[in-house]
């Protein structure tokens, strides 16, 4: 690429991205996940380049590592993970389940102070079940950073999606599926009600606002895929601003993908 196509392409993203900081009034869904916005950050990439070090964008964080769902295709390697007694093919029932403490918080704040801009909530769990979810998020919001995150949503408290509503950019709703046999089956859990609930309630709650922006997300294997065009009909008209289609990825150290 030459240097005229960089620069063209720097500035095209730049106004792409301009909705960031005039207020977060317009999501630009198509450049959601475009895959140049590290253009954003040639600062770092030339920090990261010459020194091989730089401060960190984004980071990943998890809040638990044990889960109400048991997809028997989830990567987490659930033989290690806390409360095996709760997920088919488990092994150590000695396990202790693992809840982010508030160091991690304080870690995510030191990052901030020093540039970090935003932070993606996944781990190997399920983070609306750690019992200081909605304080994590406040204390995450307070360092001023855009706040991510995935749920399987099925959760029982209303607080949940109020702290969603008012901290975070962004949040994906891991469905899978769109039909409930097939969410019960692939999900270990006879909650796909509970769960379309849930974010119709977040989706009302949000009304005209733009923020979070709320998507479905669908991992396909050699059974979902052919629901695909029937899941998408049927997350539009649930009304959520994208739909995410990813493959399902084999982790050979987990028992439950052999
Ligand atoms: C491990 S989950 C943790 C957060 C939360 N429990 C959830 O399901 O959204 C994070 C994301 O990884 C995806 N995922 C899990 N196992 C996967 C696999 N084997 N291949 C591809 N994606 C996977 C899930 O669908 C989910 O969107
Ligand atoms: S809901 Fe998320 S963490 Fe839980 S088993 Fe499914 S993919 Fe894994």
């Amino acid at each position: 690429m030459s240097n005229e196509t960089i620069i063209d392409e720097y500035k095209r993203i730049i106004d792409s991205v301009k909705f960031v900081s005039e207020g977060k009034n317009e999501p630009n869904l198509k450049d959601f996940q475009d895959s140049k916005k590290i253009f954003n950050h040639i600062k770092n990439v030339y920090e990261l380049f010459y020194t091989g070090d730089t401060t960190p964008v984004h980071m990943t964080i998890g809040f638990t590592n044990y889960c109400q769902h048991k997809c028997p295709w989830c990567y987490i390697n659930w033989q290690q993970a806390g409360r095996t007694s709760e997920r088919s093919g488990a092994g150590d029932i000695n396990r202790k389940a693992i809840n982010a403490s508030d160091r991690l918080i304080d870690g995510v704040g030191e990052a901030a102070a020093i540039g970090l801009k935003a932070v993606t909530i996944v781990g190997d769990g399920e983070p609306t079940l750690h019992k200081k979810f909605v304080e994590y998020l406040k204390r995450l919001k307070s360092f001023n950073l855009d706040i991510g995150m995935f749920s399987n949503f099925s959760f029982d408290k209303k607080e949940i999606l109020y702290a969603m509503l008012e901290n975070c950019f962004f949040i994906r709703a891991s469905l899978d599926s769109a039909k409930k046999e097939y969410h019960d089956k692939s999900h270990g859990n006879d909650d796909f009600d509970k769960v379309i609930n849930n974010i119709k309630d977040l989706l009302k709650l949000r009304g005209e606002k733009k923020f979070p922006i709320i998507g479905a997300q669908y991992v396909t294997n050699t059974e979902n895929y052919k629901d695909l065009p029937y899941a998408a009909e049927f997350y539009k008209n649930l009304g959520v601003d994208y739909m995410t289609i990813k493959p399902m990825l084999k982790n050979d150290l987990n028992i439950a993908h052999k």
